[in-house]
């Protein structure tokens, strides 16, 4: 509608003065997709969120996702300013690992290393030896596994468990989720196969174990994105956040895309995984931020250059 078109023609013209760049992620709503992509800014996964940052010459980076994503921007390129619509856009795996309590538990295991997936605050980045996402994370720790060693895993307990059955590393989980993937149920997974047996079946892999059994292809957003590119199915059934659909409508329009079901017989709702935290972000705090700069990331300088290196590890590794 018009007011709409006209926030978003504001929003250009903001980023255009400010020199100011969208970075967002798929699970954030299509219109900030949208306007990332018509202004030059990127959609990506959060490994390619990562790099996206440090490859751009804006002097503003506006990450449009979760707070752990601002913060890598910002760990990455310190010169840079990093806005966020809205900076209380945090994610459960984050905050179901605090930095005190992450430390203690290295502490207690010093002859691990220590492996840190991307969604967790700049401190406990700061403790580890790596950082991965899940796009990276099986390769990184199988490599550090034919290397003998033993790893201390946190925070997501189900990513950690895929890992380790795939990679058959000796591997001590941290006990925590994304409250988003947690929900999707097998037994109700079953039944809506049975409905669509020619569907492929695309798992994140922060889902359960039950969910990604069932599953033809577990992997990171831009994984699954490819799949539904790639794959000759004409159906898929897509257990991650409902964000994602748009980029797939986008660029496979012909394919039917049905959410995996979040919830079992007798329940109102059977696509609601959406997060809370990704849906903080519209088009409305975005122009909010641009106008005002209050929602900058800031961190402390000594915790970003410990942070910086095994972030900068994971590109390395990844290149
Ligand atoms: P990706 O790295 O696959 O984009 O995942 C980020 C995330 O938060 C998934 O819930
Ligand atoms: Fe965190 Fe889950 Fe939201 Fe991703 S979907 S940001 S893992 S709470």
């Amino acid at each position: 509608d018009a007011a709409k078109t006209e926030l978003k023609e504001r929003i250009k013209r903001l980023l255009v003065e400010q020199h100011a760049v969208l970075v967002a992620h798929y699970y954030v709503d299509g219109d900030l997709q949208a306007l990332a992509e018509e202004t030059g800014g990127y959609v990506a996964d959060s490994l390619e969120m990562a790099r996206f940052g440090a490859e751009s010459d804006a002097q503003t980076l506006v990450v449009c996702g979760v707070r752990f994503m601002g913060e890598t921007a910002k760990i990455l390129n310190p010169e840079k300013r990093v806005l966020m619509p809205t900076l209380e856009a945090t994610c459960s795996l984050d905050e179901g690992c605090p930095a005190d309590a992450f430390s203690a538990f290295c502490d207690a295991h010093p002859d691990h290393s220590v492996v840190v997936y991307a969604n967790t605050s700049a401190e406990v980045k700061a403790r580890s030896d790596w950082v991965v996402t899940s796009s990276i994370a099986l390769p990184i720790v199988k490599h550090l596994h034919e290397r003998g060693e033993k790893i201390l895993w946190a925070p997501d307990k189900h990513l950690g468990r895929y890992v380790q059955r795939q990679t058959g590393a000796e591997m001590l989980l941290w006990d925590s989720a994304c409250v988003v993937h947690e929900e999707f149920k097998g037994f109700a997974l079953e039944r809506l196969r049975r409905l669509h047996p020619d569907a492929a079946i695309l798992v994140h892999p922060e889902s359960p174990d039950e969910i990604v059994d069932q599953a033809d292809v577990v992997g990171s957003t831009t994984q699954l994105i490819k799949a539904v590119c790639e794959l000759p199915n004409r159906e898929f059934i897509v257990a991650t956040d409902e964000g994602i659909f748009w980029k797939m409508h986008q660029l496979a329009p012909d394919k039917r895309l049905i959410a995996a079901p979040t919830a079992g017989e007798g329940a109102t709702c059977e696509s609601c995984a959406h997060c809370p935290w990704m849906a903080m972000n519209a088009l409305q705090n975005l122009e909010q931020v641009l106008q005002r700069g209050d929602q900058e990331i800031q961190i402390d300088e000594a915790i970003r250059q410990r942070a910086v290196i095994p972030i900068q590890r994971m590109l390395e590794f990844a290149r």
